[in-house]
């Protein structure tokens, strides 16, 4: 359960988000919508906090994971990011084996086990529909495979440490439209095993694959519903210029 109250943050003297609280249930899809520069990445690398990479940034409000202020002082982030992965609009895999890249963050927590590692990579790779198509070549680099494999590649390596979040910053926005819909369906499978926040430019995408939607706007968190009263019925007269392309 994720639950934030009024947060405002800050770059320098900018303030990027503006009294943001909302709640999101386990086991959803949660999709951010709006225009660039709204807020949506810099809202979302706050649940894991990778904005506190930033200097002269700010944050004020509570920030709720699981009963757990995040930003409270005896928070362990190194323990928070296990918790909670993260991908990214471009797939990013390491210079590394495909094994390896799916190895990476087993064996940063300490496990070298062979034959734990090989389950567990097995698993989450299968978990991203990738098994079969590399199964084979498991000792060659990630960069031979297609972009859309290497995002799937970015998903299982997210996933093998068991996180419970899935953070995903417009993750087929670089991808043709197989590799879409082969990641879209994924990501309604893991809503089973995970709790799913994503940032999407491609309004059909939110509206097929999300539980909820919030549309950001100027840093504010204009409206968030049932992602089919949104799309159909929206409350607030920018949702509607916004999804109807009467915006910007
Ligand atoms: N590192 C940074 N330092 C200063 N300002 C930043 C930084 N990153 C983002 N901003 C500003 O914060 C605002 C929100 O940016 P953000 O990247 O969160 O928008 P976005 O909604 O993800 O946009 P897009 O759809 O283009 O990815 C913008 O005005 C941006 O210029
Ligand atoms: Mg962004």
């Amino acid at each position: 359960m994720i639950k934030t109250e009024d947060i405002n943050f800050y770059y320098g003297d900018f303030q990027a988000i503006k009294n943001i609280s909302m709640e999101i249930e386990p086991n959803t899809v949660t999709a951010f919508i709006g225009p660039s520069g709204c807020g949506k990445s810099t809202f979302l690398r706050l649940f894991n906090r990778m904005n506190d990479l930033i200097d002269g940034t700010r944050l004020t409000g509570n920030f709720i994971i699981d009963g757990q202020n995040i930003y409270d002082k005896s928070v362990q982030v190194d323990e928070l990011r296990k918790n909670i992965g993260m991908v990214f609009q471009k797939p990013n895999p390491f210079p590394k084996s495909i094994f390896e890249n799916v190895a990476y963050g087993l064996r940063v927590n300490g496990n070298n086990n062979k034959k734990f590692l090989e389950e567990r990579v097995e698993e989450a790779l299968k978990s991203t529909a990738l098994w079969d198509e590399v199964k084979d070549k498991l000792k060659k680099s990630a960069f031979e495979l297609s972009g859309g494999q290497q995002q799937r590649l970015c998903i299982a390596r997210a996933l093998a440490v068991s996180p419970s979040i899935l953070l995903m910053d417009e993750p087929t926005s670089a991808l043709d439209p197989i590799s879409t819909s082969k990641i879209e369906e994924l990501i309604f499978k893991l809503k089973q095993d995970y709790t799913i926040v994503i940032v999407t430019h491609n309004m059909q995408q939110a509206a097929r694959i999300s539980d909820k939607t919030g549309f950001f706007m100027l840093g504010e968190l204009v409206e968030y519903a049932d992602t089919k009263k949104l799309f159909t019925n929206p409350a607030k007269t920018e949702t509607q210029n916004y999804i109807t392309g009467r915006f910007g």
